[in-house]
């Protein structure tokens, strides 16, 4: 029988990212998994207010989502633990400067410039609905059509309950094929 558990976020797990803003001239890093997808070409980052992070993208409008994989994931974790508000994490990781400004991870395999467009704040957070500008990839985990493909580009994914990083699964079926069996 199932048990009524409250109101529980039920949602993961969720992909890990490193959002980058630029702050006082630095960047500053930030690990997120409460991300969603409102559009096909906007993305969502879910930010408590309190974050030093929150500063820099009010002001620039402007941010990095980096997606991280396995061999990210130690400096990821890094920018989870501290705050930017007294300690400088700019120089965790090496970066170059988008079209619009906003600092981006070199080493990650996957990383979306985005634009601020909107803001939805709930008491504690700030979510900030964000236009994808533009999305680098590194050529080996595109496939030949030129998508990612994510067998060969495994994003860490978290959940909450158990306040754990998972590894991307194995593929079940292509979508769409087995509903018309
Ligand atoms: C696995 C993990 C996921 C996190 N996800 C989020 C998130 O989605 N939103 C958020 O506001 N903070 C999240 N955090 C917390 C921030 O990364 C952390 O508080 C950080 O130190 C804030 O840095 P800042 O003050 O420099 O912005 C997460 C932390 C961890 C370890």
């Amino acid at each position: 029988m199932k048990k009524n558990i409250g109101s529980v976020t039920a949602l993961y797990p969720t992909p890990v990212a490193v959002v980058g803003t630029m702050i006082n001239g630095k960047p500053n890093w930030v690990l997120v998994a409460h991300i969603g997808i409102p559009a096909h070409d906007r993305i969502m980052v879910s930010l408590a207010k309190p974050h030093y992070t929150n500063q820099g993208v009010k002001e620039t409008k402007v941010l990095s989502v980096n997606i991280i994989d396995e061999a990210l994931l130690k400096k990821a974790d890094y920018v989870g633990c501290v705050s930017g508000a007294n300690t400088d994490k700019s120089k965790v990781f090496d970066f170059s400067i988008g079209e619009t400004g906003a600092p981006m991870i070199n080493e990650s395999k996957l990383t979306m410039e985005c634009v601020v467009e909107d803001v939805y704040e709930t008491k504690t957070f700030e979510n900030f609905i964000l236009e994808i500008k533009h999305t680098y990839a590194e050529e080996e985990i595109l496939n030949d059509a030129g998508k990612i493909d994510y067998s060969k580009f495994k994003p860490v994914l978290f959940e909450m309950p158990g306040y754990t990083y998972l590894k991307t699964g194995e593929t079940i079926a292509r979508c769409r094929t087995l509903g018309n069996e």
